[in-house]
C-alpha cells in the first residue's frame, strides 16, 4: 500500500494533528494488500456483531442498502451510484484530515472526503486520526438518510460561515459536530441507541457509551452542546441524546451568527459536567474519568 502525503501538524482545538495534502485523490484499489482488505474484514464484522441493538435502526438500515460487505474494501465509485440516486452526495478520496475550510467547502457540495488508506494490523483498536474504516463504515451509511444528507451539507455551509466569522464560532461549531456526527446517540421507542461515527466504528466506545455507568447522557440542547469541551484522547464523558433526525435538522436551522455572539460572552462547560438546566437520562458516575485533557 501507498502511503499518506502528510504536509504539516497544525495546532488545533484537537491539539496537534497531521494535515495532509488537500487534493481529492483516486481510491487506489488495486493497489490494497491482502492484509489491508482482512483488516477490513475483520473491522467490519466485529462491529457489525457488536451494533445489533446498539446502532439506530436507520443506521443498520442504510448500512444494509449500501450492501458494504466484509469480503474486500468497498469501491468509492460502486458506493458513489447508490449515494448520488438516494442524496445527490459522493464520496471523495483523501489522503486523511483535510484543513477546516476545505472540508467544510466539500460537505457544503455534498462531497463526503474518506481517507482511501486503512489501518494496520496492530492499530484495530485504536487509531488518533480517521482512515478508511472510521469514514466509510461509520460516516457513510447515513448519507443515505435524507435528513441526515441535509444536516451534513448543512453544516458544511455553516463552516464556511464559522470560519469567517472567526476561530470562537468556529471551536463552537466544532462541539456540535463532534456530539452529534461523531459521538451522538438517539432515543428510539426500544432504548437509547449509537448513530455517532466515532462510535459505530470503535469497539470499546460501541459498548461503554450505553452500557457503562460512567457518563452522562444527556437530552439535546443546542447552546447547550456548543459550550460543552470533550475529549480526544479517552471515551467521552458526556454523550448528547437526539430524538430523532428531524429534531437535530430543526434545532440547527436558525442563522447561528447571534448564538455565536451570545456563547463568546460565556463560559464553557468542563466535558463532564451535568447543569440543573440539563435533561439527564443518566447522571454519570464518573468512574475512570481523568480529570485533566478536556479540549
Ligand atoms: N444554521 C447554521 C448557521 O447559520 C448552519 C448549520 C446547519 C450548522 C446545520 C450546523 C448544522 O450557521
Ligand atoms: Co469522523
Amino acid at each position: 500500500m501507498e502511503t499518506p502525503r502528510r504536509v504539516e501538524h497544525q495546532l488545533t482545538d484537537k491539539g496537534y494533528v497531521p494535515v495532509y495534502t488537500t487534493g481529492v485523490v483516486e481510491q487506489p484499489w488495486s493497489n490494497y494488500s491482502s492484509t489491508d482488505h482482512a483488516v477490513w474484514a475483520q473491522l467490519f464484522e466485529r462491529q457489525q456483531q457488536i451494533l445489533v441493538g446498539r446502532a439506530s435502526d436507520e443506521f443498520l438500515r442504510t448500512q444494509r442498502d449500501m450492501g458494504m460487505t466484509p469480503d474486500r474494501i468497498p469501491k468509492f465509485d460502486e458506493l458513489n451510484k447508490l449515494l448520488r440516486k438516494a442524496t445527490g452526495w459522493e464520496l471523495v478520496g483523501v489522503e486523511g484530515l483535510l484543513p477546516e475550510l476545505t472540508f467544510f467547502d466539500h460537505l457544503a457540495n455534498r462531497r463526503f472526503p474518506v481517507t482511501w488508506w486503512i489501518r494496520k494490523q496492530n492499530q484495530l483498536d485504536y487509531l488518533a486520526e480517521p482512515d478508511l474504516f472510521h469514514d466509510l463504515f461509520g460516516h457513510v451509511p447515513l448519507l443515505m438518510n435524507p435528513v441526515f444528507a441535509d444536516y451534513m451539507a448543512a453544516y458544511g455551509c455553516g463552516g464556511v460561515k464559522a470560519h469567517g466569522i472567526g476561530p470562537e464560532a468556529l471551536v463552537n461549531l466544532t462541539r456540535l459536530y463532534w456530539y452529534t456526527v461523531e459521538f451522538g446517540l438517539i432515543r428510539q421507542p426500544d432504548g437509547l441507541r449509537i448513530y455517532g461515527s466515532g462510535i459505530v466504528s470503535s469497539k470499546g466506545e460501541s459498548i461503554y457509551c450505553l452500557d457503562s455507568p460512567a457518563p452522562n447522557r444527556i437530552g439535546f440542547d443546542l447552546e447547550r452542546v456548543m459550550r460543552t469541551r470533550y475529549r480526544i484522547d479517552t471515551f467521552q464523558k458526556t454523550y448528547f441524546v437526539i430524538d430523532s433526525y428531524e429534531q437535530l435538522m430543526e434545532a440547527t436551522h436558525p442563522d447561528f451568527t447571534p448564538i455565536y455572539q451570545r456563547l463568546s460572552k460565556q463560559e464553557s462547560i468542563p466535558a463532564g459536567n451535568v447543569l440543573d438546566s440539563d435533561t439527564a437520562f443518566q447522571r454519570g458516575t464518573g468512574e475512570g474519568w481523568s480529570q485533566e485533557g478536556d479540549v
